[in-house]
């Protein structure tokens, strides 16, 4: 098979380096690169840290107006597949560059696997839904991490070619966490272990919103202990266009790179984010994480008691923290995502459909 893979965003390097290694064993993947992030510690990185292949084509698109971002990268990703003719488009989880790969592969019929497939917030305001909900609909193959994204799908009668596999960011955890301590032992760790708080904050809801981001920040002034925080060139703009002061006790730092972060999430006394990547990250890690949104898309952390939604309200995320202080953490059960298999079970998926 021949298998066009398009990515572009930080989150979508790191669910690429397990199933491209794995396509490759058997199959010819190209990689387009739509640019949508371009500063090394949001790209290169990843791909030298995870060796993950150069991409083939480079679309440079940058950041743009969400419109002329998407069209660009539509434009960029149809001439490629014009060109090169694949069996199959590979797209992942819900950013303008995974819409803009499935539009281009759907107009030209190829067919389509989503990868992170059935998750929903139920919230259209949000860019990353608006872009799940389509690329859902015009894709032939559609993997789920978990039960609830199986019957998100079916809910809007979506039920063939849906199939459930374990998640590829366990894939990548699993495979990577060995050489994160390792390097942690070589390097020495940059903060004692459970001597500090990790957030992430990037999410548009957030950032474009100045009172939800204000209302994180006075949150962190009010939490005891230090926080580190890794910081989005998205949030760093913006915090510097409005002259927000960052409190004492918060250490802004680069994003950092996949390594380092997986051990950063591990050693945390406990995580504050609204990323995706990182709640998931955070139960694998069985570190308690307080989420700053009003809603998840991935439930069943919440539902077993590793992850509390806390919205941007200051209280609430105050109150939050208090409780993983004070209260003994839940008992943790099951993996929920899967034993680090889930790039095997989507590349034959795809060739059992290819036949
Ligand atoms: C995108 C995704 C979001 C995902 C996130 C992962 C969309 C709509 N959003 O959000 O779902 O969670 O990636 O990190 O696709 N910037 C830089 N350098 C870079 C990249 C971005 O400075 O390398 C700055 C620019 O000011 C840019 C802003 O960050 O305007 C936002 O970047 P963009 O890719 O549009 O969205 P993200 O917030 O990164
Ligand atoms: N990540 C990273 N360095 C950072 C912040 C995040 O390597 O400084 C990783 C994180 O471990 C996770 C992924 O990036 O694997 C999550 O991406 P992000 O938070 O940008 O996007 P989201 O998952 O919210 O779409």
């Amino acid at each position: 098979m021949k298998i066009i893979t398009v990515l572009g965003a930080r989150p979508q390097f790191i669910k690429a380096a397990p199933l491209s290694a794995t396509l490759r064993k058997r199959h010819e993947e190209k990689i387009v690169h739509t640019g949508q992030h371009y500063d090394y510690q949001m790209s290169d990185v990843f791909f030298e840290e995870l060796g993950i292949p150069k991409p083939d084509y480079f679309l440079g698109v940058g950041s743009k107006q969400h419109g002329a971002q998407t069209g660009e990268m539509l434009t960029g990703v149809e001439e490629v597949l014009l060109k090169e003719k694949p069996d199959w488009v590979l797209v992942y989880g819900d950013t303008n560059s995974t819409l803009a790969g499935a539009l281009a592969a759907a107009k030209l019929h190829i067919p389509i696997a989503h990868v992170e497939a059935g998750l929903r917030s139920y919230n259209r305001k949000m860019p990353e839904e608006v872009n799940r909900v389509l690329t859902d609909h015009v894709s032939t193959l559609m993997f789920c991490p978990t039960d609830q994204a199986v019957k998100n799908l079916s809910l809007e009668g979506l039920t063939k070619g849906v199939i459930r596999t374990g998640d590829v960011m366990a894939d990548a955890l699993y495979y990577h966490a060995r050489r994160a301590e390792e390097r942690s032992l070589a390097e020495n760790l940059r903060y004692p272990k459970k001597s500090y708080v990790l957030a992430t904050v990037h999410r548009a809801e957030n950032t474009d919103n100045l009172n939800r981001l204000q209302g994180i920040i006075n949150a962190f002034a009010q939490i005891e202990g230090q926080i580190v925080l890794p910081l989005h060139p998205r949030t760093k703009k913006l915090l510097n266009d409005h002259h927000m002061t960052i409190p004492k006790n918060v250490e802004v730092i680069e994003p950092v790179g996949y390594l380092e972060m997986i051990l950063l999430e591990k050693e945390a006394e406990f995580i504050l984010t609204d990323s995706g990547g990182v709640q998931k990250e955070a139960y694998l890690w069985q570190v308690p994480c307080v989420t700053l949104r009003d809603e998840t898309e991935w439930v069943e952390t919440v539902n077993t008691g590793w992850n509390t939604l806390t919205g941007a309200n200051p209280e609430q995320i105050v109150e939050a923290v208090m409780n993983y202080r004070n209260k003994p953490l839940p008992p943790y059960r099951e993996n929920l995502y899967g034993n680090g298999r889930a790039s095997e079970e989507i590349v034959a998926a795809m060739e059992e459909k290819r036949g």
